[in-house]
């Protein structure tokens, strides 16, 4: 039987024209530009138009991807929309995109997976493609967070953004694509991340309007603990289950919650800033859409090239997290005539080596990790014991 290989032939992306700076946010709530800064990374978000809706931006998306991939949308056998605000919630979101691109012999389906929509998407379209059941999946992940923010909630309202990214991942003979991939989920943390008051659980009524119910609550330091966790263990994960380490890693594209997620989970997997994707100063936290933008953004500035090897990671609501390996296309070693793994005695004694070097990284990611944990849990207490003292100082003095 023929082996096949995901590549990923095509790409796009769509962020809605309205910027929402920090400062326009400080003028509608309790915060300010450099609270959001320091806390978040972020600077500004899009926000969709009146009536844009996900599709409306999936579509554009979509476009671009096809026509970069060649390939017309009649081309496609199945289409995957990641998304947790979708136009509605039953029809899918998908067969809407479906009917809009003309997409008439694909099949489609929806993702809801949190902020990890678009790797569970990735992974399945991979799938598909790698055991020849189809040639070309599209793969979007799109979001109106702007719609399901409750703009008075200071907590949330800073972090989201509206946007669409896509990509069509096409069947390959060429080696390459996804090389070791993990997906999962974490259903304790279900109440962290959620949106109470839209589901078979909770009918719509008045109450439930009025406690603003179906607007999006957030324990947004049980999210940062767990997200700053999965990121590194996942990483690990793909990583050493691609064979490889860190080191290997051409880039790192994480999900853009909050630089801050990003900077601890990449100081314990030991990869340095200038080998990761960051571009949450200017969309915040788009969800579903946040790693394909990444990815586009990425390309487009010439970031990856052939043969490079990405890791791809994600978290969200759920709780749920996915990341993979991915190779990108082509071949930086084609002008070689002959490679060092080519000559069968080196090739075992490279396997050996290659083994030892994924465990001893591994070994020290996790050191790194409990080093870092055991830190956190003395000096937690001790900063709350401090902000109690000045706030008993601060209460004093005022009484004086
Ligand atoms: N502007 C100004 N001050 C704010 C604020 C805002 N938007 N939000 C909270 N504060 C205040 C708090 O009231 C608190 O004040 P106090 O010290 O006087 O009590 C102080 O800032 C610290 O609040 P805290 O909640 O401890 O902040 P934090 O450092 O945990 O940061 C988040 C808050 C939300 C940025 C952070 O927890 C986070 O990013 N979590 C992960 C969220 C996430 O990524 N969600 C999506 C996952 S897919």
């Amino acid at each position: 039987m023929a082996q096949y290989y995901s590549r990923i032939m095509g790409w796009g992306m769509y962020a809605p024209e309205r910027v929402l700076t920090n400062d326009d946010l400080s003028n509608m709530v309790d915060t300010n530009d450099e609270w959001i800064v320091s806390r978040t990374g972020i600077r500004e978000r899009r926000i969709a138009a009146e009536g844009e809706a996900t599709v409306d931006m999936s579509i554009h998306s979509a476009k671009q991807a096809l026509e970069q991939a060649g390939i017309s949308a009649s081309d496609l056998d199945l289409i995957i929309l990641a998304s947790s605000t979708p136009d509605y919630l039953c029809p899918p979101a998908s067969s809407l995109l479906q009917d809009r691109l003309g997409a008439s012999k694909a099949a489609a389906m929806t993702i809801f997976a949190g902020c990890t929509g678009f790797m569970y998407g990735l992974v399945t379209a991979a799938q598909f493609v790698e055991n020849g059941a189809y040639k070309h999946v599209l793969v979007v992940g799109a979001e109106t967070l702007s719609y399901a923010i409750d703009w008075e909630d200071r907590d949330t309202c800073i972090l989201f953004g509206d946007g669409a990214g896509a990509v069509i991942v096409s069947r390959s003979q060429q080696p390459g694509g996804m090389q070791s991939m993990v997906l999962g989920s974490e259903g304790s943390g279900w109440d962290s991340l959620i949106l109470p008051g839209i589901g078979s659980n909770r009918q719509i009524t008045e109450e439930t309007l009025a406690k603003k119910e179906h607007k999006l609550r957030m324990n947004g330091r049980a999210v940062f603990k767990f997200a700053t966790r999965a990121m590194t263990d996942a990483v690990t994960k793909v990583v050493t289950e691609a064979g490889l380490t860190i080191n290997d890693i051409d880039l790192l594209i994480p999900h853009q919650a909050n630089a801050r997620i990003i900077d601890l989970a990449i100081r314990r997997l030991g990869i340095e800033r200038e080998r990761v994707m960051i571009n949450l100063d200017r969309y915040g936290n788009t969800s579903a859409a946040s790693v394909p933008l990444a990815l586009c953004e990425a390309l487009d500035e010439g970031r990856i090239q052939p043969g490079d090897n990405i890791a791809l990671v994600a978290f969200g609501a759920g709780l749920t997290y996915g990341a993979c390996v991915w190779e990108w296309h082509g071949d930086k070693t084609e002008n070689e005539a002959i490679l060092v793994t080519d000559w069968p005695v080196s090739d075992t004694f490279s396997e050996y080596a290659q083994q030892m070097r994924t465990t001893a990284w591994r070994m020290q990611v996790q050191a790194r990790t409990k080093a870092s944990d055991a830190a956190m849990a003395v000096m937690l207490p001790l900063y709350t014991f401090q902000k109690g003292v000045k706030k008993r100082l601060q209460q004093f003095e005022d009484e004086q």
